[in-house]
This record gives structure tokens, sequence and C-alpha cells, in this order.
């Protein structure tokens, strides 16, 4: 299994088992820079920057980004995007659950994905309240798991319940129903708008996501022995040989980047 962040292993493939384009990225970049209304001093933070999917084309048009990640892998994937890091990009090395800014410091703060992963989401949220200027816009984003990748999960956790008979002390993710960043940051006074940046259809083989699996990108592939993942993996081919005939069908649904804006009120 490696390293202690799980992202420095699969940081290399982390793009190609996403379903984010760079073109749809473009358009939801157009979609953010209408919303807080950029000009070309406006400055964003993305926490949990990864390797920089969101906040890429944010970058090549010349806006000062910064990005935080505990993963120096993640972080170099982001830097091979760029020929040179330009003097708009500053990427920190750094746990995210402490911004090391000063008070009131960016126009925008992006978290897509991420939230569910610091220590303490409270005190996380207090502290992009901190780093925030006083117009300043927090955008917590996703871009939804489509239905079809969403039910291929479904029959591969199907599977996975089977092994956690002898693992249930090794769930993943159990904390994420109760993160509520609405709630709390609507207590703290913040107006919130939920919005769709863009639709779009994402199209995979049935032997594409069961490479996927296989190279265990997800979450839900971390906890466990590589025993039994080997187990698993086993089993769930077999179940994907029965249920879809060939490995070459192709599944297509519709990826949604959702968005969640909170401003001041
Ligand atoms: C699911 S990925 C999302 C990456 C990127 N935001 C995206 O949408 O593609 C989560 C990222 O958060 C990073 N991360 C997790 N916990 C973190 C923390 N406490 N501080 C900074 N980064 C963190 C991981 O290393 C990983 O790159």
């Amino acid at each position: 299994m490696g390293k202690a962040n799980y992202y420095d292993n699969i940081a290399h493939l982390y793009d190609q088992t996403r379903w984010l384009t760079e073109s749809v990225a473009e358009e939801v970049a157009d979609f953010i820079l209408e919303l807080v209304d950029a000009t070309p001093e406006t400055s964003f933070l993305e926490p949990g920057v990864g390797t920089g999917l969101n906040v890429l084309p944010l970058v090549r048009r010349g806006y000062c980004v910064t990005g935080i990640d505990v993963s120096q892998e993640m972080l170099d994937q982001f830097s091979q995007k760029l020929h040179e890091i330009p003097q708009n990009l500053k990427l920190i090395h750094a746990d995210a659950s402490q911004l090391p800014f000063t008070n009131q410091s960016f126009d925008v703060v992006l978290t897509v994905h991420m939230i569910h992963a610091v220590a303490n989401w409270q005190t996380f949220l207090d502290e992009i309240e901190r780093v925030l200027k006083p117009q300043g816009f927090y955008l917590n984003a996703q871009w939804i798991t489509p239905p079809a990748r969403m039910e291929f999960e479904y029959y591969f956790r199907a599977i996975l319940s089977k092994y956690e008979v002898e693992q249930a002390s090794e769930r993943v993710n159990t904390a994420i129903e109760e993160i509520n960043v609405e709630n709390y940051l609507q207590s703290k006074g913040y107006r919130s708008n939920y919005m769709i940046a863009k639709e779009w259809i994402v199209s995979n083989t049935v032997e594409e996501l069961l490479s996927f699996f296989k190279s265990r990108a997800y979450g839900l592939c971390w906890r466990m022995s590589d025993e039994v993942f080997h187990h698993v993996m086993d089993d769930f081919s077999e179940f994907c040989v029965k249920h879809y005939g060939l490995l070459g069908t192709e599944l297509s649904s519709e990826a949604k980047f959702e968005i969640w804006m909170y401003t001041a009120s």
C-alpha cells in the first residue's frame, strides 16, 4: 500500500481515472469567473488542489492561484502540466487544516472533494473564513460521480461488503455523512447558493473501469490488505463478465459539476 498519504501512490493515475476533462474544466472556469465577477486582480486559493484539474485553466489565464496539498506527488503532477511554474501560481506542500496565510488574503477559496480529508472540518471552515476577504466567495464544489459509474461502484461495494465482515473497523469515509458545510456556514451568517456549473456525458468501457479499480485508484479500494483486495477483484471481475457480458460494453451517463457558493451576508 506504500506511502502514508494514499494520494502519493495514485497521483500518476489520478487524472485518467477521474472524469473532469480539460475542456470541461475550461468551461467550469468560465462559469466561476463570471460567478465571482472576476477582475485580473482576483486571487484564488484551492486547499487540496491535487493535480490542479480545477484551477489549471485559471492559472493559464493569468489569475493568481495558490494551491496547497499534503501530497507532494499530486503537486508534482500539477507542476508537470506547466513548462515551468508561472509567477501567478504558488504551490505549497502542507496540511491545509491550518492555512499558512494572513487574514483576508484571498478573493475566492475553492474546495473540491477534500473537506472530508481534513482532521476537523469545522476548524477548516473557520480557517477558510479567516483567509477570505470580507466580500470574498467560498465555493465548495464537487463533480459528482456519473450514475453509470455509481452503479458500477455499487456492485463493487456489494462484493466488498462480504469481506468487510472481518474489517468492520476499517470502513471508509464514515464521517462524510456527518459533514454539513451548509448548516455550519449558515449558522455563521453566510448566504448559500447552489448551482450546476456544467453537465457533460462520461463514457467508459467496463474493461476500463475494472482496470481503474484494479489500480486501486479510489478510496474504497484503499483500506484493506493486498490479499483481501486481490480476492475482491477476482470476485468483481467474475461478476462483471456475468453481468455485462462483453467487457467492451460502454457505460455512459451524465456528470455534473456542482457548486455551493457562500458569501457573507
Ligand atoms: C480527491 S482529491 C481532490 C483533488 C482536487 N481538489 C480535485 O478536485 O481533483 C483530494 C486531495 O486533497 C489532498 N488532501 C487531503 N487532505 C489534505 C489536507 N489535510 N491538506 C491538504 N491537502 C489534503 C489530497 O492529497 C488530494 O490531493
